[in-house]
């Protein structure tokens, strides 16, 4: 069988993806599988070729020779192609080579659902979760209000549009302090890996968090600040209410928040995976059994399917916040399941049976 694994995109967390992706096509059992490596370039370019089996490539800047797929929409037989003609690599329509997709982005255009609709529509199964369960887990506004309707415990939020506050930002800072007080985060609603994410300890600092989070999106949050919290993420495998949890790992080394620099560079690994986590994380086991029981919940409010990774804040009083699912995870949170004995082998093969269902 033919796997499409399909990384990079048209998103501000694309390198995270580039590494992701090599660490799927790394692992994926070749006795079972053939790879197609998918690049999406920057620019929302589909790209194969045996160059981006190397990671040295992306951090030489050295991808030559790949050949370009073409996204078309072109009707043939009434059927959409993805379109061979500039592929050459394929000598029938791509469509026919491949039986399954692993998506390895994160964010925008990959995670959201955008790029589960096209393989929806060629009729391809994917890993991961669907269209829905994507879209709902990318928007951070989308995600609470259903995570509310199933009554799972949040911080205080207020969301508002871009436009609103070009036009009126007192009433959204009135609002901001009434409802929420300081420290305040402010979040676009969109992205993910912590990017235009910032905390505001005032007035100034707020409206500064703001117009900062405004380039990035035209919806913005602003949640209460829980104060010194210990950051929890538990991930969760399966499908439909056939689900289980993972260990939990607690990262460790952070200040606020857990900044992309944080996650990513200074774990200083390609695994994006450093010392910086403790896992499994130090927790009584009556906290644990409840982080296990959200992340199940949260997992199937957004219709989750693969695996999905949710972050939780603890306070001081062991209050337990659902903070948001990420329904591709770094490193499809591969190490969060080692510990029970399932290898990232054995996770991408989980993955893709439940793909293939
Ligand atoms: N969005 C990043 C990749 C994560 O949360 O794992
Ligand atoms: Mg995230």
């Amino acid at each position: 069988k033919k796997v499409a694994v399909v990384f990079g995109g048209r998103s501000v967390e694309h390198e995270v993806s580039v590494i992701t992706g090599l660490q799927v096509i790394e692992n994926i059992d070749k006795e079972k599988y053939d790879v197609i490596p998918i690049y999406i370039n920057k620019e929302g370019k589909w790209l194969t070729g045996d160059a981006l089996l190397d990671f040295e490539n992306f951090k030489n800047d050295n991808l030559k020779g790949l050949k370009e797929i073409i996204l078309t929409s072109i009707y043939n037989d009434n059927k959409i192609y993805l379109h061979p003609e500039k592929i050459g690599l394929f000598s029938k329509k791509l469509i026919d080579n491949i039986d399954v997709v692993f998506p390895a982005l994160h964010g925008t255009n990959g995670e959201d659902g955008t790029l589960q609709g096209v393989f929806e529509l060629l009729n391809i199964p994917y890993v991961g979760g669907s269209v829905l369960g994507s879209a709902v887990g990318m928007d951070k506004i989308m995600m609470k209000s259903v995570f509310k309707a199933y009554e799972l415990p949040m911080v205080d939020y207020i969301w508002f549009f871009r436009r609103k506050w070009d036009e009126n930002k007192e009433e959204i800072i009135k609002e901001a302090e009434e409802k929420l007080g300081y420290p305040v985060f402010v979040k676009p609603a969109n992205l993910g890996s912590s990017i235009g994410i910032s905390k505001a300890t005032d007035r100034e600092k707020l409206k500064e968090a703001v117009e900062i989070a405004i380039r990035y999106d035209r919806k913005i949050i602003i949640e209460k600040g829980v104060e010194n919290p210990r950051e929890i993420n538990c991930a969760v495998l399966g499908y439909d209410d056939k689900i289980k949890t993972s260990v939990c790992e607690e990262p460790v080394g952070w200040q606020d928040l857990l900044s992309y620099e944080d996650k990513y560079i200074k774990s200083n690994s390609k695994s994006g995976k450093g010392d910086r986590r403790i896992i499994p994380a130090d927790l009584k086991d009556n906290i644990k059994e409840e982080i296990e029981s959200l992340a199940k919940k949260a997992f199937m409010a957004v219709d989750g399917r693969g695996v999905a990774r949710i972050d939780f804040l603890v306070d001081k009083d062991e209050n337990i916040y659902v903070n948001e699912i990420n329904t591709l995870p770094g490193s499809i949170s591969y190490y969060l399941w080692e510990p029970a004995g399932i290898t990232f082998k054995d996770l991408i093969n989980e993955l893709i049976e439940i793909a293939m269902e």
